[in-house]
């Protein structure tokens, strides 16, 4: 039995940050795991200009004082957005990757694009500039089924756009279904997905069985098992196609336990030992490091960070509450712990 396990430094890719307090609070959970992370653009304004993004990388730089940490910064793409100005954004160094939210699909997407035909021209030019699209990937059709928005979003939406833009990089964030698992391992090798770990760990009976449980709902909300256990399928497989991303995503505890609760579950605390429980349980440790270290460096086009952090069995015991912010896996005990 393995029991302790060291991996080249790994990377998150999808994270939420905030700003102002919030950011004071939760940057350093993240830096102290990850070398590097892709910083979600949806604050309030989004973060929609370079000059923006090298403000918000400073504030977030700000906040780690003294961490070995890089903060990778993406452009919100609206409605309005400009190809020069995306364009810019990439050759300055500023913004790694541009995000498309259909208009209020989730937290903080209300200036999302409301039809991707509008988008064409931005997204022609990050195809030839080799600048990814990341995806929050549901419909918003008030007819579509909440758990159904991911596959039909597929259908409506991803197919097309895989075959009209085939040189365009798309990472599918946060896949909770069998149907996205299909989706990606079926295309072509410049689509890729990220995976939380609570879409590894949760079905949908973690947020409505014996009560309701605010801080087991995220969105893409968590499905029924036979989803669950697919993406855990795809996570483990060591397919470079599916790599980590944690969509930690904070907010504070009254507006979770609430009439009408805030989507997002923040896990940054425990990431890695949350992550690492699945690749034990499914026998798959050694997968972990591509998982977690290589795949997303390798898809982005990004060196593979140096150092290493080594993880070994024994108890990390998850507290009720960090700050005014209540973890995935609250009152759990993992088995794993970072050495
Ligand atoms: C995220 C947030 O709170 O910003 N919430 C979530 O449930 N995942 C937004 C997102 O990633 O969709
Ligand atoms: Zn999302
Ligand atoms: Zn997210």
């Amino acid at each position: 039995m393995t029991d302790r396990l060291t991996i080249r430094r790994p990377d998150d890719w999808h994270v939420h940050l905030r700003d102002g307090a919030m950011l004071g609070h939760v940057a350093k959970y993240t830096a102290a795991q990850f070398a590097r992370a892709i910083i979600m653009p949806n604050l309030s304004p989004p973060v929609t200009t370079a000059k923006e993004g090298a403000a918000y990388r400073d504030r977030i730089r700000a906040a780690v004082p003294g961490m070995d940490f890089t903060p990778l910064i993406v452009a919100y793409l609206t409605d309005h957005s400009d190809p020069d100005e995306m364009a810019r954004g990439h050759a300055e160094g500023v913004f790694t990757a541009a995000k498309l939210y259909p208009a209020h699909a989730t937290t903080g997407s209300a200036h999302g694009v409301t039809d991707i035909a509008k988008i064409m021209p931005v997204l022609e030019r990050m195809a030839e500039i080799g600048m990814p699209l990341l995806i929050h990937g549901e419909v918003t059709d008030h007819d579509v089924d909440i758990f159904d928005r991911e596959a039909v979003f597929i259908d409506r939406t991803l197919k097309g756009l895989v075959r009209d833009l085939p040189e365009l990089k798309i990472v599918f964030e946060h896949i909770t279904t069998s149907e996205a698992v299909d989706f990606v391992k079926a295309a072509p090798a410049n689509v890729a997905a990220t995976i939380t770990p609570q879409h590894l760990h949760i079905n949908r009976n973690a947020m409505l069985v014996g009560g309701i449980r605010p801080h087991a709902y995220c969105l893409p909300v968590a499905k029924r098992e036979a989803h669950r256990l697919a993406v855990r399928a795809a996570a483990v497989s060591g397919s470079p196609k599916f790599f980590l991303g944690t969509d930690s995503a904070p907010h504070a505890v009254h507006t979770k336990e609430a009439a009408c609760g805030c989507a997002g579950i923040f896990n940054a605390p425990f990431a890695l030992e949350s992550y690492i429980a699945v690749f034990d349980e499914e026998g798959a440790l050694d997968k972990f490091e591509g998982f977690a270290s290589e795949h997303g460096p390798n898809f982005y086009g990004l060196p593979l960070n140096g150092g290493t952090v080594t993880l070994e069995r024994g108890e990390t015991v998850v507290p009720d509450r960090c700050g005014e912010v209540v973890p995935f896996h609250a009152g759990e005990t993992l088995g794993w712990r970072l050495a």
